[in-house]
């Protein structure tokens, strides 16, 4: 084989186990998108239909592409875009494949610059819970102290600012003794609470509106941009369509199966999404509370659900601190594209290029600070503040085109002697099945998602 002359592992280390690999796009997986985001937009989108069509994108689009950033990640084992460039010249095509990587560089980057002011909200929720001032609170109190918090400018950037100062630290420190470490003992504690969580939705009264709202199908709420927005989410929560899980996949023993693998990490982020979803919808059914309100959804029911349990703050804390954790698990991934990028092509040392890649993240994120107050009557698309134009141009636009491009390049443009090697496919039905899926189903479903919103 021609492995044998160069050695098959990357320069940036290598997972030291199959299940570490789990563990870590796991983590990126898991994150604000399942607990913050998935509500609020299933809120505001009427609830059941919209996970339906949520999990038919997971399983038909994000799933295969997800397979697909593995495969490409570990057959190159460089960062995106040298992965790409590198696979293009192999397979005869043309080097601007390597646009595909430089594009979902970008995509994490911008991401990353509301993700971490988001993320500043949980670590600051840490702190509000522990000093007990939710104990016996009312929908009314949690919902004006999350909006005096917005108000805030000076607030929001100091959290922010602290964030994205947590996530260049562990991203320094590189693959192995950073990432590794962070999401070992993390994701087992996010399960216990967020079930701690959902054993108080099911006793809260609201438990049969709350399961109502997520699973009765309700065809008529679902918007053509909802349909365009579980596209765009189905991405995100898995972290596929810019590159995260292809850096991630470059590090991954050649002994590992991709798609068992895959499936796992899909099926556990899609679990706890749901979990979320059916832990927080009771709680605003039970207390009056409206479950389109929009991104501050989480920060007042989940305060309100342990302001009414005994022992309420400690959970509350720990909850914070975890979703906190999860967060940081899938911001390192959405630097960990660049990063590697500018540590194979310009020689920067790690540490340096996340301390430069940080400061740019952390400046555009003052945008979304001030989005939420300062600025929040400043358009600059249609309604759209700065935030909901950063969100719009990535969930809606830039991953689904990224998952799109590189479905393409999978399917189309990579020998399939390599495709056979990496997925271990021979001929039959699963060989076929992953075919159709790549080549035809994955594409085709992003390409009628967005003829239907230009159209519709
Ligand atoms: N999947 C992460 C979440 O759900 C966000 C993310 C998107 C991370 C894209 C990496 C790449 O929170």
């Amino acid at each position: 084989m021609s492995e044998a002359s160069t050695p098959d592992v990357s320069r940036h280390g290598m997972w030291s186990s199959r299940w570490l690999f789990v563990l870590a796009a796991a983590g990126s997986a898991v994150g604000l998108g399942n607990i913050w985001r998935f509500p609020y937009i299933t809120g505001e989108n009427g609830g059941g239909a919209f996970v339906v069509v949520y999990l038919l994108c997971i399983a038909a689009i994000g799933a295969p592409v997800m397979i697909a950033e593995v495969m490409l990640g570990r057959q190159g084992r460089q960062s995106p875009i040298n992965t790409m460039r590198a696979l293009a010249k192999r397979s005869g095509a043309p080097r601007a494949w390597g646009l595909v990587g430089w594009l979902g560089a970008l995509t994490g980057f911008f991401i990353l610059s509301y993700y971490t002011v988001i993320a500043g909200w949980a670590l600051f929720y840490i702190f509000r819970m522990g000093s007990g001032m939710f104990t016996g609170a009312d929908g009314a109190l949690a919902s004006s102290a999350f909006d005096a918090f917005l108000a805030d400018p000076w607030m929001l950037a100091a959290f922010h600012t602290a964030f994205v100062a947590g996530t260049v630290f562990i991203v320094a420190r590189g693959v192995t003794a950073g990432i590794e470490r962070a999401v070992r003992w993390f994701m087992p504690g996010l399960f216990v609470l967020l079930f701690v969580l959902l054993g108080y939705a099911m006793t809260s009264g609201g438990f049969g509106a709350g399961l109502e709202f997520m699973f009765g199908m309700n065809w008529s709420a679902l918007s053509v941009d909802g349909v365009l927005e579980a596209l765009g989410h189905a991405f995100f929560t898995l972290s596929v369509g810019m590159g995260a899980i292809m850096a991630y996949g470059a590090y991954v023993p050649r002994s590992a199966s991709i798609s068992s693998t895959v499936l796992t990490i899909a099926a556990l982020d899609t679990l706890v999404a749901l979990v979320a979803g059916l832990a927080i919808f009771p709680v605003v059914f039970a207390n009056g509370l409206e479950p389109g309100q929009g991104p501050g959804l989480m920060f007042v029911t989940v305060p309100l659900a342990f302001g009414q349990m005994p022992l309420g703050a400690l959970f509350g804390v720990v909850f914070f601190v975890l979703v906190t954790i999860a967060a940081i698990t899938s911001s390192i991934s959405l630097l960990e594209p660049a990063l590697a990028y500018a540590v194979e092509t310009h020689g920067i040392r790690r540490p340096r290029a996340a301390l430069a890649l940080g400061l740019v993240c952390w400046v555009l994120g003052l945008g979304t600070v001030l989005s939420f107050n300062v600025w929040s009557d400043i358009h600059l698309v249609g309604q759209m503040t700065f935030f909901d134009f950063m969100d719009y141009a990535t969930q809606k636009v830039m991953l689904p085109l990224g998952g799109l491009l590189i479905a393409l390049f999978a399917g189309w443009v990579l020998p399939k002697t390599i495709v056979g090697e990496q997925l271990g496919l021979r001929e039959g039905v699963p060989a076929l099945a992953w075919a159709v899926l790549i080549k035809v189903v994955a594409p085709l479903g992003v390409l009628a998602v967005f003829a239907y919103a230009l159209l519709g």
